[in-house]
């Protein structure tokens, strides 16, 4: 069995669910349900024995240390965090409670846990940390993509959150021996994108007749990656990678976000035409930008490729046409997570909802 934390969210559900699809391991899921935790997108395991679903947190150290001694799973595989660098500058708190203690946390039950293990279960236990391109800062233009020795330079709380949580993961390994993997990944999208998030609130806002916020000039520069490649990375990672070592996770995907948006628009002007024959394109606003946003982030994911022969499957051509299409297929996966709290949300960062 494996222990994966934060399934329920985006990647941490695409990865379970992937996982399921070609293994029969089993899964133990430790999700807390925050606000971007959502059951739903596990429905289709609904009734499968592979699957243990547990809601608690991972700084419950005495609730972990309770799994791993009735599971023993052979790895940890952390994808829970708070997520979202907007709500990071709105309130921290959650950001450093979770992402920064609660990964110590974690890896204090799972420590004590793995120190008793035998010999041979120990040496093949292994706890990947799942992190973002984020914690190495910005890039200029003309700067090379990030490798795995770069600086890290965080910007914005949930970044720094993130690369404090890297530092621990890395300390207990140098300190302790805890046999850690770490992942930082640029941008991912793609299915159960919760619509926060620039991709799904483009179409998600698009398909309501709402303005589409494109923060500042547009020219901010992201690596996007196929959420489900980014998938495969981790599970090649998990099987074959060098303890203690960092591996650098993209696509070679760099666009500016209002290429991104322009893309969006026009797939759903030839796969779900506006009624009056307008463009999407009409609804773009140009908003507020936020503050300290990073300007660029590029990825060299040279070391994973030379090292554990892993590339992307997607084109970000195939994916985003995939990915929209899903949410046109998905109308009442995206009405329930627009719960009251998304509403709130939605009015804190953007004021009154504004409708093209
Ligand atoms: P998400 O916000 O969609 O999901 C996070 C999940 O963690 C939710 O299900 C939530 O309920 C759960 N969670 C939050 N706090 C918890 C706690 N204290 N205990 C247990 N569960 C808790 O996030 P995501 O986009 O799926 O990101 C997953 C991981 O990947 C994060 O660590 C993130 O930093 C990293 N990452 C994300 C991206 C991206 O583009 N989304 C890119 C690179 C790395
Ligand atoms: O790089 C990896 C990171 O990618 C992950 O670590 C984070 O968890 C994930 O949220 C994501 O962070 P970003 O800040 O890059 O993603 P977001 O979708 O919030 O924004 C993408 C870009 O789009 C960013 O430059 C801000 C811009 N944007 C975003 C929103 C929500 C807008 O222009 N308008 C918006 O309304």
């Amino acid at each position: 069995m494996i222990l994966v934390t934060g399934g329920a969210g985006f990647i941490g559900a695409n990865f379970v669910l992937d996982w399921l699809a070609r293994h029969d391991e089993p899964v133990l899921n430790l999700d807390k349900l925050t606000y971007a935790g959502n059951l739903e997108t596990l429905a289709s395991l609904r009734g499968d024995a592979r699957h243990v679903f547990v809601q608690g947190d991972i700084g419950d150290g005495a609730l972990v240390g309770r799994l791993l001694a009735e599971h023993r799973p052979r790895a940890v595989i952390n994808f829970a965090a708070e997520s979202h660098v907007d709500r990071s500058i709105h309130g921290a708190e959650d950001f450093i409670q979770t992402n920064i203690v609660g990964t110590f946390r974690l890896l204090e039950a799972v420590r004590a846990h793995w120190s008793d293990l035998p010999e041979a279960d120990k040496a093949a236990f292994r706890f990947l940390h799942v992190s973002t391109d984020e914690v190495y800062g910005s890039l200029a233009p003309d700067e090379p993509a990030f490798t795995e020795s770069h600086r890290t330079e965080p910007n914005s709380p949930y970044s720094a959150s993130k690369a404090a949580s890297d530092h621990l993961v890395r300390a207990w390994h140098h300190t302790h021996g805890l046999p850690v993997l770490t992942t930082n990944c640029s941008n991912n999208y793609g299915p159960f994108h919760f619509p926060e998030k620039l991709i799904p609130l483009m179409i998600v806002n698009a398909l309501a007749g709402k303005a589409l916020p494109v923060y500042g000039d547009g020219m901010q520069v992201r690596d996007w990656l196929y959420v489900k490649d980014h998938c495969s990375a981790i599970r090649r990672v998990l099987e074959a990678g060098r303890v203690g070592e960092i591996y650098n996770v993209g696509g070679w995907n760099e666009k500016p976000n209002i290429e991104i948006v322009h893309t969006i628009c026009a797939l759903l002007d030839e796969l779900r035409p506006r009624a009056d024959g307008a463009s999407y394109t009409t609804q773009i606003t140009h908003v507020k930008d936020r503050p300290g946003h990073d300007r660029r982030y590029a990825i060299d994911a040279r070391k994973l490729e030379a090292e554990l022969g892993w590339k992307p499957a997607e084109t970000f051509e195939t994916g985003i046409r995939k990915t929209v299409q899903w949410y046109l297929d998905h109308p009442d996966w995206v009405a329930h997570v627009q719960s009251g709290a998304y509403r709130q949300w939605v009015q804190t960062q953007y004021g009154a909802p504004a409708t093209a």
